[in-house]
C-alpha cells in the first residue's frame, strides 16, 4: 500500500505519517527531512539547498527526483510508503506515477489535510523536535513534557525555517505551486480531504477508517 500525506506546511503531515509509518509497516519518505539531512551532513546537496530552503523556496524537482529515484531502487519490489510532503508539483506527481508503473505500482491514497493559514502560522511558531528521536512536539498543542519523550530537553530544536516570515513564504509557495495537485488527485481518483483541524488522534482516526473501509 502507498500513501500520500497532502497538505500545506505545518498541516499536520509528518504527524500524521508517523502514525501511519508505525500502525500499518510503512517506510515513510519525508523530503523535507531528507533534504534537511543533507544540510546537516553538509553535503555538495546540503550546500546548495540550503538558502532555497531557508528562503521559503522549493528545490528543484531534478533533485527531488533523484532522491526518490535512489529509494526505489533500493526497494526490492517492496514498495508499502508513506510519502510525506512529496509530490509538491504537477511534474513530481506525473514522474512519481510513471516510476511507480514501471514497478507495477500505485498510489492507493491521498490524504489532504486541511488547515487554515492562520492556524499554520501557530503550529509552526510552537514547533519543536527531537534531534535524536525525531519526534515531532508543539509547545501550544503537544508538549514534549505531556507525552512519553525520553530523550531530554537538551535535544529539542526549533527548525531554520520556522520563523514566521519564513512560513508566510512556505504557504505562498504551497499555494502557488502545490495546491494545484489536488485537482490532479481528484481527477485520479484518490484523494480524502480531512479537517487537519481536529486533534491527532482524531485526524489519524478518520484516515484509518478510509484506508479500512
Ligand atoms: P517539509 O519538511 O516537508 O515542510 P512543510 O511542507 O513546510 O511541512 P512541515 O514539515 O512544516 O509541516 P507538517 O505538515 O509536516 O506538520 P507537522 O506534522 O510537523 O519541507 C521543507 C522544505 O523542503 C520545503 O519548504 C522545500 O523547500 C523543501 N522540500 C521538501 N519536499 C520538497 C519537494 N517534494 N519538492 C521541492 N522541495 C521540497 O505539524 C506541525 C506542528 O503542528 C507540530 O508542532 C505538530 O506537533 C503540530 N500538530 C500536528 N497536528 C496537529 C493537530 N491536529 N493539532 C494541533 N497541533 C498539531
Ligand atoms: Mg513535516
Amino acid at each position: 500500500m502507498n500513501i500520500i500525506i497532502f497538505g500545506a506546511p505545518g498541516a499536520g503531515k509528518g504527524t500524521q505519517s508517523d502514525l501511519l509509518a508505525k500502525n500499518f509497516s510503512l517506510k515513510k519518505i519525508s523530503t523535507g527531512d531528507l533534504l534537511r539531512e543533507e544540510i546537516n551532513n553538509k553535503s555538495d546537496l546540503g550546500k546548495k539547498i540550503k538558502d532555497l530552503i531557508e528562503k521559503g523556496q522549493l528545490v528543484s524537482d531534478e533533485i527531488i527526483i533523484d532522491l526518490i529515484e535512489n529509494i526505489f531502487k533500493d526497494q526490492n519490489k517492496n514498495f508499502n510508503f508513506v510519502f510525506d510532503g512529496f509530490p509538491r508539483t504537477l511534474k513530481q506527481a506525473e514522474i512519481l506515477e510513471k516510476k511507480l508503473k514501471n514497478y507495477n505500482e500505485k498510489i492507493d491514497f491521498v490524504f489532504n489535510l486541511e488547515v487554515n493559514r492562520d492556524e499554520i502560522i501557530k503550529r509552526i511558531s510552537g514547533r519543536i523536535f527531537c534531534t535524536k528521536c525525531n519526534k515531532i512536539f508543539n509547545n501550544h498543542f503537544n508538549s514534549p513534557l505531556s507525552s512519553e519523550h525520553k530523550c531530554g530537553d537538551s535535544y529539542l530544536k526549533k527548525r531554520a525555517d520556522d520563523t514566521v516570515e519564513v512560513v508566510e513564504k512556505r504557504y505562498d509557495t504551497y499555494i502557488k505551486q502545490t495546491a494545484p495537485l489536488i485537482k490532479f488527485y481528484i481527477e485520479a481518483n484518490n484523494l480524502h480531504t480531512v479537517s487537519g483541524l481536529s486533534s491527532i488522534n482524531e485526524i489519524f482516526g478518520q484516515i484509518t477508517s478510509l484506508i479500512k473501509q
